[in-house]
């Protein structure tokens, strides 16, 4: 197959100029202006901006959690990215305590093989760390192309190592060139607090938020920047919200030392007032929670800063009578909401568009930021003669409104039902083969791909 696509405006991470591209097979082959191969297929892209196709660092496909699983599927999520620009998203395996990651990884590879559309790939959850765990993510990082190793510093009894193994645990990915990632939350002081609430007879959904304020993010944060510091290992905070989190991050640059932060659309959107509705407010019941406007400042500022790289959506939804589970206790809603597929859109119609962030920089947080911290650049992130072609064309006019009757999600429900979104992902092509067209998804389950990693140790961002 060869397409070409014709006077579009090109964005990278470092430009934009109006030109056209020409791809053959599964790579760009040809950038230029007024270019005259003979193609398969021609794209009038005049008036469209045209992207590299999305990654999202963060999402949770039919994942095991809170005695559920996320209602999204490799064939569904991957089909819901696609529809909104995103053709590769890292998914997150799940260590079961006790048992060993290579069963996790096969689990996870089941899972995605014949039904990923959108390319894929793997961070690895090391919920339980000892010497023998320690030799797998050796072989994990030389042997599989999995190269991020991630930690929670919550969910005691399920997923939460503690400070003596994430230390450990950073030492032997720095040795082998990998990163370790985090959801860097106190554990320990949100367990007694969510203990007191639901003593004290406090139950609804407004308690979740109550029980993480965020000083809860903020002494993790800087925890982690010391672990690190300590073991010169690389490392990445997942799903930052809130000021406290990112000074702590700040001040880990004050001694030299560059932590990657990534944080997502809710986060940049939406703000704790959700959790004044009653049970409504479980839409919005996640880890961390939604903070307040100031946070939401600073988060921007943030990307502007280059203290943050990248912003996924962190991906978990569940169906409403799955979140029903909690109806009669907060701590019982599945934590998580349906994200994965709007993620372009919103920061193109509430970052770009309202001046809060510029063209190259949307590419960049959305894209090539993630190619490159996590060893895919520029086969990935990038509009450049040899990458792959995975591309948006992208209409900055077109408005929409965000419902869930719409969406392609496997969710009844949507946290953005009603919002009003400026710029729409028209056409979408996957590693050269057209994925979205007119609305419809014209790839099958199996289309997907693993993409494998190369080491953080090689970054160069
Ligand atoms: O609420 C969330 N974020 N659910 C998914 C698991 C996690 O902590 O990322
Ligand atoms: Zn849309
Ligand atoms: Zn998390
Ligand atoms: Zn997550």
């Amino acid at each position: 197959m060869s397409i070409l696509i014709k006077n579009g405006q090109i964005v990278t991470a470092a430009e934009t100029y109006v030109a056209d591209i020409y791809i053959k097979e599964e790579q760009i082959v040809a950038i230029g202006k007024h270019l005259n191969y003979k193609a398969e297929k021609v794209i009038d892209a005049t008036g469209k901006l045209v992207f590299p196709g999305g990654i999202d660092p963060h999402v949770h496909l039919d994942m095991p959690f809170m005695g559920t699983y996320s209602s999204d599927d490799y064939e569904t999520g991957t089909r819901a990215a696609l529809h909104g620009g995103t053709t590769m998203v890292i998914d997150f395996i799940l260590q079961t305590q006790g048992d060993t990651l290579h069963n996790a990884l096969k689990t996870w590879q089941q899972k995605s093989k014949d039904k990923a559309i959108g390319d894929y790939s793997y961070h690895m959850a090391v919920t339980d760390f000892n010497d023998k765990v320690a030799k797998e993510v050796v072989q994990i990082i030389e042997g599989e192309g999995i190269t991020s190793f991630k930690t929670f510093m919550a969910y005691k009894g399920a997923l939460m190592i503690d400070d003596g193994q994430m230390v450990q645990l950073m030492k032997v990915v720095e040795k082998h060139g990998g990163l370790v990632t985090v959801h860097a939350t106190n554990g320990d002081m949100i367990d007694s607090l969510i203990a007191k609430n639901r003593v004290e007879g406090n139950l609804s959904p407004l308690y979740h938020y109550l029980s993480q304020p965020e000083v809860t993010e903020a002494e993790a944060s800087g925890r982690f920047t010391d672990m690190l510091e300590y073991t010169n290992c690389p490392g990445y905070i997942v799903h930052m919200t809130c000021e406290g989190a990112l000074n702590a991050v700040r001040r880990s640059t004050q001694r030299n030392q560059k932590v990657f932060v990534e944080t997502c659309t809710q986060y940049l959107m939406l703000d704790a007032s959700l959790y004044e509705k009653d049970f409504d407010g479980a839409k919005w019941v996640m880890s961390p929670p939604l903070r307040e406007k100031k946070d939401q400042e600073a988060l921007w500022s943030g990307i502007n800063q280059g203290l943050i790289q990248t912003v996924g959506t962190d991906h978990c939804p569940f169906m409403w009578e799955q979140k029903l589970m909690g109806k009669d206790d907060f701590s019982k809603i599945p934590n998580g909401h349906p994200a994965i597929e709007h993620r372009l859109e919103f920061l193109y119609s509430e970052g770009v568009r309202k001046g809060k962030i510029s063209l190259t920089k949307f590419v960049e947080i959305s894209s090539t930021n993630s190619a490159k911290i996590f060893g895919m650049y520029p086969r990935k992130g990038t509009i450049a003669i040899g990458s792959d072609a995975d591309i948006v064309i992208f209409d900055p006019k077109k408005e929409h409104i965000i419902s869930a009757e719409t969406h392609h999600m496997n969710c009844d429900y949507s946290g953005y039902e009603g919002w009003e979104v400026t710029g729409k992902t028209e056409t979408v092509i996957l590693r050269g083969k057209v994925a979205i067209e007119n609305e419809e998804c014209l790839l099958k389950a199996g289309n997907g791909k693993f993409i494998p990693r190369g080491k953080t140790s090689k970054t160069v961002i």
